[in-house]
């Protein structure tokens, strides 16, 4: 049985989760798949409610799932709070907590959408990157971390010291590297690999260990490339790269600027998974929370998101593609939540939507694609 965990999280996330919920069943009941679908927080809101971002009952929740969807956390209202309270510590318990170390960041450049990139649309026309980044390593999580106070007296001139560490260990660079070369097998087969070797002792040993992995993968094509280069040629010639593979915060930066080059953050999926495909799944926006609750917020960037879910975790292939499809249509139809508006190459025939509109279009095109699929049995 397929165990789905949902955690809509807060601003927005309530909303594009009751958006792509429909379409998850909508497979699994043409799959003939039998499913399961429980509820959790994470977040602001469970801080409100249990006092903790990542509540007890959360924790047993996502361990027993085999997948967990997830929308948004965060808003100014918890941004006062002491760290251990705030919402991000509660995705990056998550994260730890469940092992999720291979994170997915697809950035894929939409034709329809192409007039809304920074960069001119011949040199992001056809993007298609996928960023890999280690994601439950690295400075995110090194030790010693903290602040505290000079006590050195032999050390004068300051009062107080900030610090954390950036650690890899070999086996963590492993397991991803092989996540990472595996993706580029289904791919073009070539893997950028991104570091700062020429700096930190820790990119070394990030480089020598991706060199020795890729003995295991002939037919993939490695290269390496130091982070500030990487930013720089990014924003040149995107379409160099192909699969990205890159450490916890040089990949949450690049994928950010990735991101942007396609303009439309509002469509972009993503999938954190552990070493036996359970994932947790997530749009790569935030909450937005100056648009929570107005039925404004983009959902497919959720809905791609539990295509990804389809594909990774339940080895769903065929019904990834068909979810991915109806939304390509819609698109095409030239249905557009309010973000693509101004995305657009031009307004005319477009037709403005809210999130639940877009839900139901994407909804409708699914169950066509489905009824003509799945007739023959
Ligand atoms: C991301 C976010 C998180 C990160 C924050 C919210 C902790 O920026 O998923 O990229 O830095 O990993
Ligand atoms: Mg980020």
């Amino acid at each position: 049985m397929a165990q789905l965990l949902v955690i809509p999280g807060d601003g927005i996330g309530p909303e594009i989760i009751a958006a792509t919920l429909p379409m998850v069943e909508a497979v699994f009941k043409a799959a003939d798949k039998d499913y399961s679908i429980k509820h959790a927080q994470l977040g602001g809101q469970a801080v409100d409610d249990t006092g903790s971002p990542y509540p007890e009952a959360t924790q047993k929740a996502a361990k027993a799932a085999d997948a967990i969807l997830f929308g948004a956390i965060g808003g100014p209202q918890w941004e006062k709070l002491p760290r251990e309270k705030r919402p991000e510590t509660g995705l990056l318990a998550i994260r730890e907590d469940l092992e999720l170390f291979a994170n997915f960041r697809p950035a894929m450049m939409f034709d329809e959408l192409v007039q809304a990139s920074s960069l001119k649309p011949e040199i992001v026309k056809g993007l298609d990157i996928l960023i890999v980044r280690e994601l439950t390593g690295g400075i995110y999580f090194g030790q010693p971390r903290g602040i505290k106070a000079n006590d050195d007296s032999t050390k004068p001139g300051f009062k107080t010291v900030g610090f954390n560490t950036m650690v890899y260990t070999d086996s963590e660079i492993r397991r991803l590297a092989k996540v990472a070369f595996q993706a580029a097998m289904r791919r073009s087969k070539k893997l950028c690999s991104v570091d700062k070797a020429n700096v930190l002792e820790v990119s070394q040993l990030w480089r020598d260990i991706l060199t020795e992995e890729a003995v295991n993968w002939p037919d993939v094509e490695l290269s390496h490339m130091y982070v500030d280069n990487a930013a720089m040629q990014l924003v040149k010639d995107p379409r160099q790269f192909d699969v990205v593979v890159t450490g916890n915060l040089f990949g949450d930066i690049l994928s950010d600027a990735a991101a942007m080059l396609t303009g439309s953050i509002g469509m972009l999926p993503s999938a954190s998974l552990d070493v036996n495909n359970k994932g947790l799944y997530e749009p790569c926006h935030g909450s937005a929370p100056d648009i929570a609750g107005q039925d404004k917020a983009n959902p497919l960037a959720t809905i791609l998101s539990a295509a990804m879910m389809l594909r990774y975790t339940f080895g769903m292939n065929d019904y990834a593609q068909y979810m991915e499809a109806a939304v390509h249509k819609v698109l095409k139809q030239g249905y557009r939540t309010i973000d693509l508006m101004a995305a657009s190459e031009q307004s005319f025939g477009l037709k403005r939507v809210g999130t639940k509109a877009m839900g139901m279009a994407v909804l409708e095109e699914l169950n066509g694609i489905l009824d003509a699929n799945t007739t023959s049995t």
